[in-house]
């Protein structure tokens, strides 16, 4: 078997861990159950390009019960756990192809690899795998099923595939499922950002001002994160009305250029590029953090900011100083890469639990229906996000009401008025 990791000897490490993670992942655990018992992906190859992490770890094994031969690589070069990485090719005796810190053409060469399998299911989280098989894999996607999509910032690149009429086979855009998007983006996102912030610099929040730049499902969650360790928090934004929703969930909203002056620490989560940049970093105060867990590292100028720094150097793990001509030291979290996984492990089992269910199902439901599917950006059917809500509700103990036949018919009437 060929694989592509840092140290096998980590295994042992990795392995505890991914147990630890799966004992929290209740709603994949049950689904794994059930593909063990029905095979429905056996002959099945699938190539993930995911975060390298514990919960992903639970992910491929529930694939591999259910037939699928898999191989995974990475999808950012920082977020990589190594020792999971191991433990995944020595327990699981699945090929790996990452390494935490790797360089770019490591990680092509990865992806590569992983392309080099002849996958009949690609899952990205960014759409790097579906980039290449549209690019300089495009021999491969005549024998693709279809892919499936984590992200939102990939969902977004796909919608711009599949409008300008280049997309060459379906794609499940599990980012768009309710069960994902509500809690993976919004208590994920939340958590874990927080959780790098305080690896990384190990700063008190409260008291502090905190600048949420973004305020989708992930920007939501930052923000109420970090009001609830005691910030004060200014969210900035182009859409009217995200804007407005954070100006009534109790936060200050003001342009990038007013709030770089008043921030202590900075969260980028946008999904766009140059959000900071050097002029906002001359205005920001000695002392200042910076950091992005949007999902590209394009949020904040890096280059800028070495631009107009006279020095830069180290300071903690996962944490880097620059220090600009003014004599002012602003300080920038994982070199603008997604802290929340390169400073941090991402987000906890139990929320990447309904996201990984929903990886699970887009994956069976392509290679159910692969070919009655279009060339398309599809969301997974209303009825398996229910039940993947439904699950995660009864694994946590939590029982809630029925419609009664009375009120069933109410919702279906439309002569009943005033
Ligand atoms: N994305 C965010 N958190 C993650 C995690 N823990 N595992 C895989 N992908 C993630």
């Amino acid at each position: 078997m060929k694989y592509d990791i840092r140290n096998i000897k980590l295994a042992t490490a990795g392995k505890m861990r991914i147990n630890w993670a799966e004992r929290q992942m209740n709603v994949l655990r049950l689904i794994r159950q059930r593909f063990r018992r029905e095979r429905p992906l056996r002959g099945v190859r699938v190539a993930g390009c995911l975060h390298v992490t514990t919960e992903s770890a639970v992910l491929i094994r529930t694939l591999k019960a259910g037939g699928a031969s898999v191989v995974l690589c990475a999808s950012n070069p920082l977020s990589t756990q190594d020792d999971t990485a191991a433990a995944i090719v020595r327990v699981d005796r699945i090929p790996v192809f990452a390494k935490k810190g790797e360089d770019r053409r490591s990680y092509y060469r990865h992806l590569n690899a992983a392309l080099d399998t002849r996958p009949h299911v690609t899952m990205d989280d960014g759409a790097d795998l579906v980039s290449l098989l549209h690019s300089s894999r495009k021999s491969l996607a005549g024998k693709i099923y279809g892919s499936t999509e984590e992200t939102t910032t990939g969902v977004i690149r796909l919608r711009s595939l599949e409008r300008k009429g280049l997309l060459r086979f379906p794609v499940m855009a599990v980012n768009d499922s309710r069960t994902k998007h509500y809690f993976d983006n919004r208590y994920g996102t939340g958590q874990s950002t927080i959780d790098g912030i305080l690896r990384s610099t190990n700063i008190l929040v409260a008291g502090k001002t905190v600048v949420v730049a973004g305020y989708g499902w992930c920007g939501k969650g930052v923000a109420a994160r970090a009001h609830g360790l005691g910030a004060n928090v200014i969210v900035t934004e182009v859409n009217p009305v995200r804007a407005l929703e954070a100006l009534l969930d109790g936060y200050r909203v003001m342009r990038m250029t007013e709030a770089a002056s008043l921030g202590d620490i900075f969260v980028t989560v946008t999904g766009n590029t140059s959000i900071i940049g050097p002029a906002h970093v001359r205005r920001m105060k000695n002392g200042a953090i910076i950091g992005n867990s949007g999902h590209f590292d394009v949020e904040i100028d890096v280059r800028g900011m070495a631009r107009i720094a006279r020095r830069r150097y180290p300071v903690r793990p996962f944490l880097e100083a620059f220090e600009l001509s003014s004599g002012r030291t602003i300080y920038l979290i994982a070199a603008g890469r997604l802290l929340n996984l390169a400073a941090a492990e991402g987000h906890p089992a139990a929320v990447m639990d309904m996201s990984f269910a929903n990886q699970a199902l887009a994956v069976e439901y392509l290679v159910k229906y692969h070919r009655q599917l279009k060339p398309q950006v599809y969301t997974l059917p209303d009825e398996l996000d229910m039940t993947i809500a439904r699950l995660k509700l009864a694994s946590l103990g939590t029982s809630i009401d029925r419609l009664t036949p009375a009120q069933r018919a109410y919702l279906s009437a439309w002569e009943l008025g005033t």
